[in-house]
């Protein structure tokens, strides 16, 4: 070994033993004479002096020594002089007096600083990421990461699952995304899929007789990037047989709010059982379905009030079908007209036509873009429905529901982080659930599941498939945290009859459901059992646990926001030989 001891490790009571330390030079100061190099391993950081009177070969040797060049050190561990121990360093009490002195490796001036967490362009830590990953930053957080998996394995064996793996050279999975696709050298024009999810295996293994199973399960899916989004991304997949709703989720609750305990101490959870709230009400309250339950600012149906109401822009809404709805910006009762129009502008982006406001100073006087055409006791009710106190700001949109909740869901996580209403420290997780089963498409004009195909409707709701199949609701369950869905889940279908009525309803032809799904369809044929499964999201929950804006910093090696690794630079051509194995023929663009 090149060490004895780890550079992080060494405090007061080694002084005066001889130790061995290999790592990188961290920073580099020259004082009197004397130089001191900060050195670091995953460890920690410790300094080592080297003394020019008493070892003028070895402080010759670190002159040329730069940052991040690889060092070995020998020396002895002694007390730093009395006056500078560095209370914020755990090695901060001792030093390492240098007796030997070896490079092992030089490094090239860096593209940027390892020692300090200035700045850097997201391109350029991508393009050397193996750089950006020896950050205090990016190692803590892959220290989470592992202890968050770490921690899922043990919970998870402790409790009878096994963990198996499911190939990623597979058949279509789908998940609502475009699938990657292999081409076969073997079988010209056939290609394997990369499962967007291991979600028809995690089922066989339940015919299977597994009866819990997990994977720590990276899946692909093709689809349009997003701060919590990758092309390749891992889940928890978990599934368990002979099982209802309420056990897959208890179980997963359990397991996180101790992983959290354990993991995570510093942080706390908002609710403990985690609340649970259906689709609709979590629509209604806060316009979309991973809402943020560590604040307030929730959205406040006043259609009824707006119907006859004299504004024509809400009679409007009404009268064809839609909401006016408002947010209650607690404290903002005196933002300017500008800052209103950038909060109308804002909106605008997520489809809304306009938004109104009415405003109330700290003295109580009213601005209103649309009060005017109100009667007064029309007013005071829409002041009392939304609550609202002298230095409010009551804002409203009119339009579709899908408009209103969307750009009132976006605003009002916007007016949080601007109102710095959300407590980092703070865990908010609840469940969604009572989905409804499938979704109108209106593009495609046809029943879209909600989840995935697999998912049962509620059992009493299965007669409404045939009559009224937007009113049906399905066995799903979502995980959510601060923003963010972790997880979804459900119990599956376990009836051929039921699956192929299911794929049906959903525009699937029974031929193509048998080309596609044939084997699962044929295995439910063999005493299957009921079954039921979750897939929490390690990336996203790792991005929330570590305070991170986004996935791609917790994840080692991420694409970029184009689905492109610019370190490796992939995608990238391919050798003519490559593709004529393969069968391909490239249309050039
Ligand atoms: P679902 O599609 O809801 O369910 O995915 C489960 C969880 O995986 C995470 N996730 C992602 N994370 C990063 N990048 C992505 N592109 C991405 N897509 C999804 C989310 C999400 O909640 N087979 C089902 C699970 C089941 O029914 O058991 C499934 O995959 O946190
Ligand atoms: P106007 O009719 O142009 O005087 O608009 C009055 C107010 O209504 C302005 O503050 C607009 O931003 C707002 N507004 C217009 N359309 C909508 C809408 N669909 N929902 C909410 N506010 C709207």
């Amino acid at each position: 070994m090149y060490k004895t001891h780890t550079c992080g490790e060494l405090r007061h009571e080694h002084i005066g033993q001889e130790v061995s330390l290999a790592g990188w030079v961290h920073r580099r100061r020259d004082h009197g004479g004397l130089v001191f190099l900060d050195l670091r391993d995953r460890f920690g950081l410790v300094q080592v002096v080297t003394n020019p009177e008493v070892y003028p070969e070895i402080h010759r040797l670190t002159g040329p020594v730069r940052m991040e060049w690889v060092i070995q050190v020998e020396g002895v561990v002694r007390a730093r002089p009395a006056g500078s121990e560095n209370p914020h360093m755990p090695t901060g009490e001792i030093e390492v007096d240098v007796r030997q002195f070896r490079v092992l490796n030089s490094s090239k001036p860096l593209p940027f600083m390892i020692s300090s967490e200035e700045e850097t362009d997201e391109h350029t830590r991508l393009r050397y990421r193996y750089l950006d990953l020896r950050r205090e930053r990016m190692q803590k957080n892959l220290l989470l990461r592992h202890r968050v998996v770490k921690f899922i394995r043990h919970y998870l064996d402790e409790h009878g699952f096994l963990e198996i793996e499911t190939p990623i050279m597979f058949k279509t999975t789908p998940e609502g995304a475009r699938d990657y696709l292999v081409p076969s050298r073997l079988h010209p024009g056939e290609f394997y899929a990369l499962p967007q999810s291991p979600q028809q295996l995690k089922q066989l293994l339940m015919v299977a007789g597994v009866e819990r199973y997990f994977q720590i399960a990276r899946c692909f899916r093709d689809e349009d990037q997003r701060g919590d989004r990758q092309p390749e991304f891992t889940q928890l997949d978990l599934e368990m047989s002979f099982v209802h709703r309420e056990d897959v989720m208890q179980l997963v609750e359990k397991m996180f709010t101790r992983l959290v305990a354990e993991v995570v101490p510093h942080k706390r959870l908002l609710a403990s059982p985690f609340p649970r709230l259906t689709y609709q009400q979590t629509l209604d309250r806060f316009g979309k379905d991973n809402p943020d339950l560590r604040y307030g600012l929730e959205l406040q149906d006043v259609s009824d009030l707006a119907a006859g109401c004299g504004f024509q822009v809400f009679e409007n809404a009404v009268s064809s079908g839609g909401h006016v709805r408002g947010i209650n910006a607690s404290g903002l009762g005196e933002y300017s007209r500008k800052q209103l129009d950038e909060l109308s502008d804002y909106v605008r982006q997520f489809g809304a036509k306009g938004l109104a406001y009415l405003a109330i100073t700290a003295q109580g006087d009213q601005r209103s873009s649309f009060a005017k055409y109100l009667p007064e006791d029309r007013i005071q009710l829409l002041l009392e429905r939304m609550q609202a106190q002298p230095g409010d700001l009551l804002l409203f949109v009119a339009d579709k529901p899908a408009v209103v909740y969307e750009s009132l869901a976006r605003l009002r996580v916007m007016l949080a982080e601007r109102l710095n209403l959300a407590d980092p420290n703070v865990l908010a997780f609840c469940w969604v659930i009572d989905f409804p089963f499938v979704q109108w498409n209106e593009t495609e004009q046809r029943w879209d599941p909600s989840h995935h195909p697999f998912t049962a409707p509620m059992y009493d709701d299965i007669p409404l498939l045939d009559i009224e199949p937007g009113q049906a609701r399905g066995q799903q369950y979502d995980l959510v945290l601060n923003n963010y869905e972790v997880g979804g889940g459900s119990i599956r279908i376990h009836d051929r009859q039921l699956q192929e009525k299911v794929f049906k309803l959903i525009g699937l032809e029974l031929e193509t459901a048998r080309q596609r799904f044939g084997h699962l369809l044929e295995a439910f044929e063999y005493g299957t059992p009921p079954h039921g499964g979750i897939a929490p999201g390690i990336d996203r929950l790792c991005m929330v646990l570590a305070d991170e804006p986004n996935i791609r910093e917790v994840i080692a090696f991420p694409k970029n926001q184009t689905a492109r690794d610019v370190m490796a630079n992939a995608p990238s051509p391919v050798d003519e030989v490559q593709l004529k194995d393969l069968h391909i023929k490239i249309d050039r663009i």
